[in-house]
């Protein structure tokens, strides 16, 4: 959501429980998590987060390990025609893109099914992505009143039919998947259909956040609707997103929800090594332990590092007060921290206010 991370409530941010040793934790039994001919493995997803999830951010997930596929922000086909036909250049949130390692899954919207097919032919042909997924899910007015696309196109799923399959024509062999929400509100819920639809317009998978548009990120995403889906599909896996911030409740998406993949957004703004330790759950090991809280510094000067390589110093600075917000949340002092951080203007000032108030406990 580009007006700002909304936060987890606070008691599931930190579990106690992650101190290393073993777990208790039934281990469920998985079967392959497969989009098309990918094998996504673990079945655990980093979401694609607009203003978040660019390269920088992935070096430092992949980096920990734990997921099976990560996602890009998500990219404005429109956008990318224009900037292509009028300027030769790609959008900025194809940064690392090319040249990143695989599996990545590029996230595109619009609700025009030839712009989004142009335009995932050019991802799938051109920079070889693993999966082109389509946001059927934001709700923010851009996308929704102005843009008619993202969870607008809920109150028209045989549209949303239409733009996959000219989508999937378009980018064969890669996969193409669709991520969406439960419907537009809560007396508008119609994702059993849309579920349908989506698979029977050969999608290759359906990734569901289990709250409708309206809801935007109030109350909790309802697991027992997400699980209501998975009869309505024949083929394709089905992958549960929503409120996930501990490997417990991952390991229960499984267990108790019975999906094929999870993917995990907010919770992993603040612990980029949750899918490690998920993982680890999944296959009934020990839980590593989260980084001390002198690796987490280390860890945020590295990502400051990463992103002034890309935007420079006095940009970098800027983008990176939101992500060191991230970082600290939950921790005592952290609202010191944010305090002064949210103020720097450069790199000298960053590494200031980071040596001086990270938090240390
Ligand atoms: C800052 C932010 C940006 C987001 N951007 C996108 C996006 O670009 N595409 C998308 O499909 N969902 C986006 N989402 C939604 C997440 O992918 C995810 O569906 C949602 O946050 C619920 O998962 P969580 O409870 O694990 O955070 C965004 C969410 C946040 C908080």
């Amino acid at each position: 959501m580009p007006g700002g991370v909304t936060a987890l409530p606070a008691s599931s941010r930190r579990s106690e429980t992650l101190g290393g040793g073993s777990t208790d934790l039934v281990v469920p039994v998985l079967k392959p998590l497969k989009i098309g001919d990918l094998v996504v493995d673990p079945p655990i997803l980093q979401a694609p987060m607009a203003g978040y999830t660019n390269f920088a951010f992935r070096q430092i997930v992949r980096q920990f390990g734990g997921t099976g596929l990560l996602a890009t922000e998500m990219v404005n086909a429109r956008g990318f025609v224009w900037l292509d036909e009028q300027e030769a250049t790609h959008p900025d949130r194809l940064w690392g893109v090319a040249e990143e390692p695989r599996p990545l899954a590029v996230q595109i919207w619009d609700n025009d099914p030839e712009t989004l097919a142009k335009v995932g032919a050019r991802l799938a042909q051109e920079y070889k992505v693993s999966v082109v997924d389509i946001n059927f899910g934001c709700p923010v007015r851009q996308v929704t009143q102005r843009a008619k696309s993202g969870s607008y196109l809920l109150r028209t799923p045989d549209r949303m039919g239409q733009i996959i399959e000219r989508v999937v024509a378009a980018c064969h062999p890669t996969p193409v998947t669709a991520k969406t929400r439960l419907g537009c509100s809560r007396d508008k819920i119609n994702i059993g259909e849309v579920a349908e639809i989506v698979e029977q317009a050969g999608a290759a998978a359906l990734t569901v956040h289990g709250r409708t548009a309206a809801d935007m990120f109030r109350g909790e995403a309802s697991w027992d609707l997400i699980s209501q889906i998975k009869p309505r599909l024949k083929r394709i896996p089905l992958i549960g997103n929503g409120d996930l911030s501990t490997p417990q409740q991952v390991v229960e998406a499984f267990t108790r929800w019975n999906v094929d993949g999870v993917m995990i957004a907010r919770a992993c703004l603040n612990k980029p090594w949750l899918f490690r330790q998920a993982a680890a759950a999944l296959r009934g090991e020990p839980i590593p332990p989260d980084p001390t809280l002198e690796e987490e510094r280390s860890l945020l000067l590295h990502h400051f590092d990463l992103v002034c390589q890309r935007f420079g110093e006095e940009r970098g600075a800027v983008l990176m007060r939101k992500y060191a917000c991230c970082y600290a949340q939950g921790r005592q002092g952290a609202r010191d921290f944010r305090k002064q951080v949210v103020e720097i203007k450069t790199s000298a000032e960053f590494y200031d206010v980071v040596r001086r108030t990270f938090p240390k406990a």
